[in-house]
């Protein structure tokens, strides 16, 4: 029996330690150009687990765009350009409470935006009415709960709540900073998460982050005095993996569930 496919694909932004997917089956590479001006790269269109999906790494196919340089705009615009409804992100960060340790995954609920100078909304320019989005839910919540039975069908522990903090970079954090962070509320720091969540919101887009936690923020255990690039790396590594096993996951309930 042939099944109906979702028409719109699952969009997926890999983040530092994700810049492909082994597993995608490519059907195509498209460049699309925006009012924007260029994405990080040709979207991968192609199949994940049945799935119709596009992948787009955040810092493009060599990974040599910092955060602070990276064209969100461009990037959420193109996504929804080929059809993407839903995003899911990828997203490596420092762990600033103690649950948070290198490894683990993270999906959170809030966000703190620290960064500054970024193209930050889609709504600007004099022949633009001035347009307000509501963003006291940063993240969709039922992209998050499908990430969520993902993660526990593939029995990947996951931490299901946690306040992202949005740093600017490419500089890591100073210890201080990082204590005032923990002060106002942050569990995570991470240097992509803004604009791209609040882009995604201005377009309508059902987005969700996994965050993958590759060391202790700046000051915090292992980190106490200094963060060891190497070892990140190598936490990375693995942790992708798992975050790789949730979004096949992922992918194949989306094609189940438009059987
Ligand atoms: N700070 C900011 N971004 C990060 C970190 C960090 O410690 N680790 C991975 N991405």
């Amino acid at each position: 029996m042939t099944s109906a496919l979702p028409t719109r694909p699952l969009g997926i932004i890999g983040g530092s330690g994700l810049s492909s997917l082994s597993t995608l089956e490519l059907t195509e590479r498209r460049v699309v150009r925006t009012p924007w001006g260029e994405p990080s790269g040709a979207l991968a269109l192609g199949r994940l687990a049945g799935c119709p999906v596009v992948f787009l790494p955040r810092h493009g196919f060599g990974h040599t765009i910092a955060p602070h340089e990276v064209n969100y705009r461009a990037n959420i615009w193109a996504l929804r350009e080929v059809g993407v409804q839903q995003v899911i992100s990828v997203a490596s960060v420092g762990g600033i409470r103690a649950d948070c340790v290198p490894g683990s995954l993270v999906l959170p609920d809030q966000i703190i935006d620290y960064t500054w100078g970024r193209g930050s909304t889609f709504f600007e320019g004099v022949d633009n009415p001035v347009t307000h989005v509501d963003f006291t839910e940063p993240y969709s919540m039922s992209l998050r709960a499908q990430v969520r039975a993902a993660a526990h069908r593939c029995g990947e522990p996951i931490i299901e709540q946690a306040t992202y903090g949005a740093t600017q970079g490419p500089r890591l954090e100073t210890a201080a900073e990082i204590t005032r962070m923990e002060r106002d509320g942050c569990d995570l720091v991470g240097m992509t998460g803004m604009p791209e969540t609040v882009l995604a919101r201005e377009l309508n887009l059902d987005y969700a982050t996994l965050a993958v936690v590759a060391n202790p923020a700046a000051g915090r255990g292992t980190s106490a005095t200094v963060i060891r690039l190497d070892a990140i790396e190598q936490v990375l590594a693995q942790a992708m993996q798992r975050a790789h096993r949730i979004i096949t996951a992922l992918a194949a309930e989306f094609s189940r569930s438009a059987a």
